[in-house]
């Protein structure tokens, strides 16, 4: 037998092999049966094949979403899965926080959606973004969906992939750098230290829409821990209370972070007994909080008796280098 004719052979017996596997009980459209694991009508997991998902009549293919995490601001701390979901989008939904040079690494013929607070404008309500992702997709694009930092840590992925789901699009995530994990690295002080902070907690200050932040000060109050806050700022004070009230020492320091990782980082420093007095004096940009000893500058000396000099400028207990 020739050997073209051994390799279709070969083929034949293959596919009778493995078809079966993904016929359907009678024989008609082929299905998937996802693993165990996965969970019933699961369908938001990285290399589900999308051809073998149940399409909507009428529908004669299919695009595919992608939440791309974009982390801190700077570019260089993008994943490669990430620029190569930007490369290869057709229809970019984008937050504010995601900086210029990121979306710069879009297709150049790629449609650009701006979801996020700009120019005056207020952000999307989530129903409408979630519609507007599924319009795309639906239209058989390559969608990405861009979020700061990583989708999956406060940015309503969870909503996102929900909305997906019950539509049966599937969509994949790709991680990014967290905003705590970015600030961490740009100021060079490390989360969690040994014999000093051996937790890390993320917490965010922002109640849902209209509702007070109330967390539950006692279980956040570890002294041996430390806590990221996001969406923290307009919240100073009230951490501050809360947390010198639960028993972590008003000498705890704390360092507010601006714009991380971005060419206008702007650092902070405090303690909890000052920013329980005044907040932060951080200016308009993406701030994160971060509380606990692990965080005390590497000169001697408690906070309170730190020299902040030695930081960079001093200003009335609000200090910023
Ligand atoms: C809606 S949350 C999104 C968090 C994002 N998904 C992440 O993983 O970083 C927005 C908050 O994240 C924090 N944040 C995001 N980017 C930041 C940055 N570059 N520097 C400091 N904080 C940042 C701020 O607290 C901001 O208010």
């Amino acid at each position: 037998m020739p050997n073209s004719a051994k390799w279709l052979d070969g083929l034949a017996a293959l596919a009778r092999l493995w078809l079966p596997r993904f016929a359907g009980a009678g024989g008609g459209a082929p299905t998937l049966t996802l693993p165990r694991w996965a969970g019933e009508g699961n369908r938001s997991l990285v290399g589900v094949p999308r051809q073998s998902l149940p399409r909507p009549a009428g529908e004669d293919r299919w695009g595919q979403v992608t939440l791309v995490g974009a982390g801190p601001g700077d570019p260089d701390l993008l994943t490669v899965a990430a620029v190569k979901a930007l490369a290869a989008a057709e229809v970019v939904l984008y937050d504010a926080l995601v900086g210029d040079g990121i979306l710069d690494l879009a297709h150049p013929k790629a449609e650009r959606i701006c979801v996020g607070k700009r120019s005056g404008r207020h952000s999307l309500p989530q129903g409408e973004i979630n519609a507007l992702i599924a319009f795309h997709a639906r239209r058989g694009k390559r969608v990405v969906r861009l979020k700061g930092g990583d989708p999956m840590v406060f940015g309503r992925a969870g909503e996102e992939i929900e909305h997906l789901d019950s539509l049966g699009i599937p969509v994949r995530v790709i991680p990014g750098i967290t905003a705590a994990l970015g600030c961490a690295a740009s100021t060079g002080l490390s989360l969690t230290k040994r014999g000093v902070s051996r937790a890390v907690t993320f917490v965010t200050a922002h109640g849902r829409d209209g509702e007070r932040f109330e967390p539950d000060w006692a279980r956040l109050a570890d002294p041996q821990g430390t806590l990221a806050i996001y969406m923290g700022r307009e919240q100073a004070r009230a951490v501050g209370q809360g947390l010198t009230g639960a028993g972590l020492p008003a000498t705890t320091p704390v360092l507010a972070v601006e714009n991380g990782c971005r060419p206008d980082e702007r650092r902070y420093w405090t303690t909890l007994g000052r920013m329980a007095e005044q907040g932060v004096a951080a200016g308009k940009g993406p701030t994160l909080l971060l509380v606990g000893e692990a965080l005390r500058p590497r000169q001697s000396g408690t906070a309170d008796t730190i020299d902040f000099r030695a930081l960079g400028d001093l200003a009335q207990g609000f200090d910023h280098d």
